[in-house]
Protein backbone atom coordinates (compact mmCIF):
# COMPACT_ATOMS: atom_id res chain seq x y z
CA UNK A 1 0.00 0.00 0.00
CA UNK A 2 1.29 3.51 -1.21
CA UNK A 3 2.05 5.79 1.80
CA UNK A 4 -0.73 8.19 0.82
CA UNK A 5 -3.37 5.22 0.35
CA UNK A 6 -2.21 4.57 4.48
CA UNK A 7 -2.60 8.34 5.32
CA UNK A 8 -5.50 8.05 3.30
CA UNK A 9 -7.19 5.67 5.42
CA UNK A 10 -6.28 6.72 8.42
CA UNK A 11 -8.19 10.10 7.88
CA UNK A 12 -11.03 8.09 7.47
CA UNK A 13 -10.74 5.88 10.27
CA UNK A 14 -10.20 9.16 12.49
CA UNK A 15 -13.19 11.02 11.00
CA UNK A 16 -15.91 7.71 11.66
CA UNK A 17 -14.33 8.03 15.06
CA UNK A 18 -15.17 11.62 15.55
CA UNK A 19 -18.25 11.05 13.89
CA UNK A 20 -19.55 8.00 16.41
CA UNK A 21 -18.57 10.16 19.12
CA UNK A 22 -20.90 12.68 18.19
CA UNK A 23 -23.44 10.28 17.78
CA UNK A 24 -22.93 7.52 20.20
CA UNK A 25 -26.23 8.31 22.39
CA UNK A 26 -28.25 7.71 19.14
CA UNK A 27 -26.70 4.39 18.47
CA UNK A 28 -26.43 1.22 19.87
CA UNK A 29 -22.96 -0.06 18.63
CA UNK A 30 -20.60 1.18 15.87
CA UNK A 31 -21.79 -0.24 11.94
CA UNK A 32 -18.07 -2.67 12.14
CA UNK A 33 -19.47 -4.01 15.29
CA UNK A 34 -22.74 -4.90 14.49
CA UNK A 35 -22.03 -6.42 11.01
CA UNK A 36 -19.34 -8.71 12.95
CA UNK A 37 -19.65 -12.06 13.87
CA UNK A 38 -16.49 -12.46 16.04
CA UNK A 39 -16.89 -14.86 18.77
CA UNK A 40 -19.70 -16.88 16.93
CA UNK A 41 -20.20 -19.97 15.05
CA UNK A 42 -21.78 -20.50 12.54
CA UNK A 43 -23.41 -24.14 10.73
CA UNK A 44 -23.58 -23.77 6.94
CA UNK A 45 -25.67 -26.27 4.74
CA UNK A 46 -24.80 -26.92 1.03
CA UNK A 47 -21.38 -24.78 1.90
CA UNK A 48 -19.58 -26.62 -1.16
CA UNK A 49 -21.02 -24.64 -4.12
CA UNK A 50 -22.66 -21.64 -5.42
CA UNK A 51 -24.62 -19.45 -2.53
CA UNK A 52 -23.54 -21.48 0.08
CA UNK A 53 -20.14 -21.25 -0.69
CA UNK A 54 -20.12 -17.18 -0.83
CA UNK A 55 -21.91 -17.43 2.57
CA UNK A 56 -18.78 -19.20 3.95
CA UNK A 57 -16.60 -16.93 2.47
CA UNK A 58 -18.56 -14.15 3.41
CA UNK A 59 -19.04 -15.58 7.18
CA UNK A 60 -15.34 -16.05 7.29
CA UNK A 61 -14.54 -12.62 6.51
CA UNK A 62 -17.41 -11.43 9.13
CA UNK A 63 -15.09 -13.63 11.41
CA UNK A 64 -17.19 -16.19 12.39
CA UNK A 65 -16.08 -20.00 13.26
CA UNK A 66 -17.47 -22.28 10.84
CA UNK A 67 -19.15 -25.51 10.74
CA UNK A 68 -19.93 -26.53 7.02
CA UNK A 69 -21.98 -29.15 6.04
CA UNK A 70 -22.14 -30.70 2.59
CA UNK A 71 -22.87 -34.23 0.33
CA UNK A 72 -19.86 -33.46 -1.96
CA UNK A 73 -16.71 -34.48 -0.27
CA UNK A 74 -14.58 -32.73 -2.77
CA UNK A 75 -15.99 -29.48 -2.64
CA UNK A 76 -16.03 -29.35 0.53
CA UNK A 77 -12.29 -30.11 1.17
CA UNK A 78 -11.52 -27.28 -1.35
CA UNK A 79 -13.38 -25.10 0.33
CA UNK A 80 -11.86 -25.72 3.41
CA UNK A 81 -8.34 -25.59 1.70
CA UNK A 82 -9.26 -22.11 0.68
CA UNK A 83 -10.46 -20.94 3.81
CA UNK A 84 -7.58 -22.16 5.85
CA UNK A 85 -5.58 -19.47 5.95
CA UNK A 86 -8.59 -17.03 7.60
CA UNK A 87 -8.53 -19.46 11.16
CA UNK A 88 -12.11 -19.70 10.56
CA UNK A 89 -12.85 -23.66 9.76
CA UNK A 90 -14.21 -25.21 13.26
CA UNK A 91 -14.74 -28.47 11.17
CA UNK A 92 -16.48 -30.17 8.04
CA UNK A 93 -19.24 -32.82 8.24
CA UNK A 94 -19.31 -34.57 4.28
CA UNK A 95 -23.41 -36.16 4.41
CA UNK A 96 -26.61 -36.37 3.08
CA UNK A 97 -29.12 -34.01 4.91
CA UNK A 98 -31.72 -36.10 3.07
CA UNK A 99 -31.38 -38.61 5.67
CA UNK A 100 -32.73 -37.64 9.35
CA UNK A 101 -30.45 -40.36 10.92
CA UNK A 102 -27.28 -38.29 9.42
CA UNK A 103 -28.57 -34.73 10.83
CA UNK A 104 -29.31 -36.45 14.44
CA UNK A 105 -25.83 -38.06 14.42
CA UNK A 106 -24.25 -34.45 13.07
CA UNK A 107 -26.09 -32.67 16.14
CA UNK A 108 -24.99 -35.34 18.59
CA UNK A 109 -20.73 -35.08 17.42
CA UNK A 110 -21.25 -31.41 18.43
CA UNK A 111 -20.97 -31.61 22.19
CA UNK A 112 -19.50 -28.98 23.51
CA UNK A 113 -19.38 -26.80 19.95
CA UNK A 114 -22.35 -25.17 20.37
CA UNK A 115 -23.55 -23.36 16.94
CA UNK A 116 -24.82 -19.85 17.52
CA UNK A 117 -26.18 -19.44 13.97
CA UNK A 118 -27.27 -21.87 11.88
CA UNK A 119 -27.88 -20.85 7.61
CA UNK A 120 -29.81 -23.66 5.86
CA UNK A 121 -29.23 -23.43 2.31
CA UNK A 122 -28.81 -27.01 0.31
CA UNK A 123 -31.46 -27.66 -1.73
CA UNK A 124 -31.51 -29.25 -5.17
CA UNK A 125 -34.03 -28.00 -8.23
CA UNK A 126 -34.60 -30.77 -11.06
CA UNK A 127 -36.99 -30.09 -13.31
CA UNK A 128 -39.74 -32.73 -13.96
CA UNK A 129 -43.32 -32.75 -15.73
CA UNK A 130 -46.04 -32.72 -13.00
CA UNK A 131 -47.12 -36.05 -14.10
CA UNK A 132 -44.02 -38.08 -14.04
CA UNK A 133 -43.26 -37.30 -10.57
CA UNK A 134 -43.52 -40.39 -8.93
CA UNK A 135 -43.54 -41.04 -5.02
CA UNK A 136 -39.39 -41.62 -4.51
CA UNK A 137 -39.01 -38.80 -6.68
CA UNK A 138 -40.99 -35.96 -4.49
CA UNK A 139 -40.31 -37.38 -1.43
CA UNK A 140 -36.26 -37.06 -2.38
CA UNK A 141 -36.80 -33.49 -3.38
CA UNK A 142 -39.28 -32.65 0.31
CA UNK A 143 -36.18 -34.26 1.99
CA UNK A 144 -33.74 -32.20 1.24
CA UNK A 145 -35.31 -28.83 0.53
CA UNK A 146 -37.91 -28.66 3.47
CA UNK A 147 -37.35 -31.90 5.76
CA UNK A 148 -33.90 -30.86 6.61
CA UNK A 149 -34.72 -27.82 7.30
CA UNK A 150 -37.48 -28.68 9.86
CA UNK A 151 -34.60 -31.13 11.59
CA UNK A 152 -32.20 -28.91 11.25
CA UNK A 153 -34.23 -26.29 13.07
CA UNK A 154 -35.45 -28.51 15.96
CA UNK A 155 -32.10 -29.74 16.63
CA UNK A 156 -30.59 -25.92 16.91
CA UNK A 157 -33.19 -24.83 18.56
CA UNK A 158 -33.33 -27.29 21.49
CA UNK A 159 -29.38 -27.00 21.81
CA UNK A 160 -29.69 -23.41 22.31
CA UNK A 161 -32.64 -23.35 24.71
CA UNK A 162 -32.82 -20.27 26.31
CA UNK A 163 -29.62 -18.86 25.06
CA UNK A 164 -31.74 -18.27 21.32
CA UNK A 165 -29.64 -18.04 18.46
CA UNK A 166 -30.37 -17.22 14.45
CA UNK A 167 -31.92 -18.80 11.87
CA UNK A 168 -31.49 -18.11 8.12
CA UNK A 169 -33.83 -20.55 5.57
CA UNK A 170 -33.19 -20.42 1.78
CA UNK A 171 -36.32 -20.58 0.32
CA UNK A 172 -36.71 -19.07 -3.39
CA UNK A 173 -39.22 -16.68 -5.92
CA UNK A 174 -40.69 -19.77 -6.87
CA UNK A 175 -42.75 -20.65 -3.43
CA UNK A 176 -44.11 -17.01 -4.23
CA UNK A 177 -44.94 -17.00 -7.70
CA UNK A 178 -44.28 -20.99 -9.42
CA UNK A 179 -42.75 -19.42 -12.64
CA UNK A 180 -40.89 -22.27 -13.95
CA UNK A 181 -42.76 -25.15 -15.64
CA UNK A 182 -41.80 -28.52 -14.26
CA UNK A 183 -41.13 -27.36 -10.90
CA UNK A 184 -44.21 -28.42 -8.77
CA UNK A 185 -42.71 -30.49 -6.12
CA UNK A 186 -39.62 -28.08 -5.58
CA UNK A 187 -42.09 -25.05 -4.98
CA UNK A 188 -44.18 -27.27 -2.77
CA UNK A 189 -41.30 -27.40 -0.78
CA UNK A 190 -40.02 -23.90 -1.20
CA UNK A 191 -43.39 -22.38 0.43
CA UNK A 192 -42.81 -25.22 3.31
CA UNK A 193 -39.54 -23.67 4.37
CA UNK A 194 -41.59 -19.85 4.08
CA UNK A 195 -44.44 -21.69 6.42
CA UNK A 196 -41.34 -23.05 8.74
CA UNK A 197 -39.75 -20.11 8.57
CA UNK A 198 -42.75 -17.61 10.74
CA UNK A 199 -43.65 -20.37 12.52
CA UNK A 200 -40.38 -20.87 14.49
CA UNK A 201 -40.16 -17.11 14.64
CA UNK A 202 -43.38 -16.73 16.00
CA UNK A 203 -42.92 -19.51 18.54
CA UNK A 204 -39.21 -18.66 19.43
CA UNK A 205 -38.90 -14.88 18.94
CA UNK A 206 -39.69 -14.54 22.76
CA UNK A 207 -36.81 -16.65 23.45
CA UNK A 208 -34.36 -14.70 21.90
CA UNK A 209 -34.24 -16.51 18.48
CA UNK A 210 -34.44 -14.60 15.31
CA UNK A 211 -35.43 -16.64 12.30
CA UNK A 212 -36.11 -15.18 8.66
CA UNK A 213 -35.87 -16.56 4.80
CA UNK A 214 -33.95 -15.59 1.86
CA UNK A 215 -35.95 -15.70 -1.82
CA UNK A 216 -32.84 -15.89 -4.04
CA UNK A 217 -33.97 -15.81 -7.94
CA UNK A 218 -31.62 -16.22 -10.70
CA UNK A 219 -28.56 -16.26 -9.32
CA UNK A 220 -25.57 -17.59 -11.44
CA UNK A 221 -24.58 -20.86 -9.47
CA UNK A 222 -22.90 -24.32 -10.81
CA UNK A 223 -26.32 -25.13 -10.46
CA UNK A 224 -28.32 -22.99 -11.93
CA UNK A 225 -25.40 -22.88 -14.98
CA UNK A 226 -26.24 -26.65 -14.84
CA UNK A 227 -29.47 -26.76 -15.53
CA UNK A 228 -29.10 -23.54 -18.42
CA UNK A 229 -26.35 -25.90 -19.96
CA UNK A 230 -28.55 -28.66 -20.22
CA UNK A 231 -31.82 -27.04 -21.88
CA UNK A 232 -29.68 -25.54 -24.56
CA UNK A 233 -28.10 -29.01 -25.68
CA UNK A 234 -30.90 -30.86 -25.35
CA UNK A 235 -32.78 -28.30 -27.05
CA UNK A 236 -35.49 -27.87 -24.77
CA UNK A 237 -37.55 -25.19 -26.13
CA UNK A 238 -39.90 -24.67 -23.64
CA UNK A 239 -37.26 -24.35 -21.07
CA UNK A 240 -35.51 -21.59 -23.16
CA UNK A 241 -38.37 -20.13 -23.88
CA UNK A 242 -39.21 -19.45 -20.25
CA UNK A 243 -35.66 -19.05 -19.57
CA UNK A 244 -36.25 -15.78 -21.89
CA UNK A 245 -39.91 -14.58 -20.36
CA UNK A 246 -38.32 -15.04 -17.00
CA UNK A 247 -34.76 -12.78 -17.62
CA UNK A 248 -37.39 -10.09 -19.12
CA UNK A 249 -38.70 -9.76 -15.58
CA UNK A 250 -35.48 -8.94 -13.84
CA UNK A 251 -35.59 -5.35 -13.64
CA UNK A 252 -31.94 -5.25 -12.86
CA UNK A 253 -31.42 -6.91 -16.30
CA UNK A 254 -29.13 -9.31 -15.42
CA UNK A 255 -28.61 -12.31 -12.87
CA UNK A 256 -27.24 -12.10 -9.72
CA UNK A 257 -24.13 -13.66 -8.10
CA UNK A 258 -24.02 -15.72 -5.51
CA UNK A 259 -21.78 -12.94 -3.06
CA UNK A 260 -25.15 -10.58 -3.41
CA UNK A 261 -27.50 -13.33 -1.99
CA UNK A 262 -24.07 -14.21 0.55
CA UNK A 263 -24.68 -10.41 1.74
CA UNK A 264 -28.11 -10.49 2.48
CA UNK A 265 -27.62 -13.73 4.85
CA UNK A 266 -25.14 -11.81 6.59
CA UNK A 267 -27.29 -8.78 7.18
CA UNK A 268 -29.51 -11.23 8.72
CA UNK A 269 -27.52 -12.77 10.77
CA UNK A 270 -26.07 -9.99 12.49
CA UNK A 271 -26.86 -7.27 14.49
CA UNK A 272 -27.29 -5.27 11.83
CA UNK A 273 -31.00 -6.64 11.77
CA UNK A 274 -31.78 -7.25 15.38
CA UNK A 275 -35.80 -6.19 14.95
CA UNK A 276 -36.33 -8.33 11.85
CA UNK A 277 -37.99 -11.25 12.53
CA UNK A 278 -40.09 -13.70 10.17
CA UNK A 279 -39.18 -11.90 7.65
CA UNK A 280 -38.92 -13.19 3.53
CA UNK A 281 -36.34 -11.44 1.78
CA UNK A 282 -36.07 -11.83 -1.94
CA UNK A 283 -33.02 -11.31 -3.87
CA UNK A 284 -34.07 -11.42 -7.20
CA UNK A 285 -33.23 -8.57 -9.36
CA UNK A 286 -36.92 -7.12 -8.76
CA UNK A 287 -38.42 -10.80 -10.42
CA UNK A 288 -40.91 -10.67 -7.81
CA UNK A 289 -41.56 -7.34 -7.85
CA UNK A 290 -42.68 -6.74 -11.77
N1 LIG B 1 -29.36 -20.21 -7.72
C1 LIG B 1 -30.59 -19.72 -7.75
O1 LIG B 1 -30.96 -18.93 -8.65
C2 LIG B 1 -31.55 -20.09 -6.68
C3 LIG B 1 -32.87 -19.58 -6.76
C4 LIG B 1 -33.78 -19.89 -5.78
C5 LIG B 1 -33.40 -20.68 -4.70
N2 LIG B 1 -32.14 -21.18 -4.63
C6 LIG B 1 -31.81 -22.02 -3.48
O2 LIG B 1 -30.54 -21.66 -2.98
C7 LIG B 1 -29.88 -22.82 -2.44
C8 LIG B 1 -28.49 -22.96 -3.05
O3 LIG B 1 -28.62 -23.06 -4.45
P1 LIG B 1 -27.37 -23.00 -5.46
O4 LIG B 1 -27.88 -22.43 -6.72
O5 LIG B 1 -26.20 -22.40 -4.76
O6 LIG B 1 -27.16 -24.58 -5.71
P2 LIG B 1 -25.83 -25.45 -5.99
O7 LIG B 1 -26.33 -26.70 -6.64
O8 LIG B 1 -24.81 -24.67 -6.69
O9 LIG B 1 -25.36 -25.77 -4.50
C9 LIG B 1 -26.15 -26.53 -3.63
C10 LIG B 1 -25.28 -27.28 -2.65
O10 LIG B 1 -26.13 -28.06 -1.79
C11 LIG B 1 -25.54 -29.36 -1.67
N3 LIG B 1 -26.56 -30.37 -1.41
C12 LIG B 1 -27.58 -30.74 -2.24
N4 LIG B 1 -28.25 -31.76 -1.69
C13 LIG B 1 -27.65 -32.05 -0.52
C14 LIG B 1 -27.87 -33.03 0.49
N5 LIG B 1 -28.84 -33.96 0.36
N6 LIG B 1 -27.08 -33.06 1.58
C15 LIG B 1 -26.08 -32.15 1.71
N7 LIG B 1 -25.79 -31.21 0.78
C16 LIG B 1 -26.57 -31.16 -0.31
C17 LIG B 1 -24.88 -29.62 -3.02
O11 LIG B 1 -23.89 -30.63 -2.95
C18 LIG B 1 -24.31 -28.25 -3.34
O12 LIG B 1 -23.00 -28.10 -2.83
C19 LIG B 1 -30.81 -24.00 -2.74
O13 LIG B 1 -31.60 -24.26 -1.59
C20 LIG B 1 -31.69 -23.50 -3.87
O14 LIG B 1 -32.95 -24.12 -3.93
C21 LIG B 1 -31.21 -20.90 -5.60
Amino acid sequence: MLNNEILKEKDIKIAQNRQVSTYKNDIQATLADSASLYGKKTIITGAASGIGKSISIRFAEAGSELILIDKDKKGLEDLSDKLSKSGRINSIYNIDLSDKENIDKFWNSLEQRCPDILINNAGIYPFMDYLKVDRAFYEKTLEINLNSVFWMCQNFIRLRGNSGGVIVNTSSIEAVTPFKEDLAHYSVSKSGVIALTKSLARDYGRKGFRVNAVLPGAIKTPGTENLIKKAIRGLQFKLIKTALDFNSRLTLGRWGNPDEVAKVVLFLSCDLSSYVQGAVIPVDGGFLSS
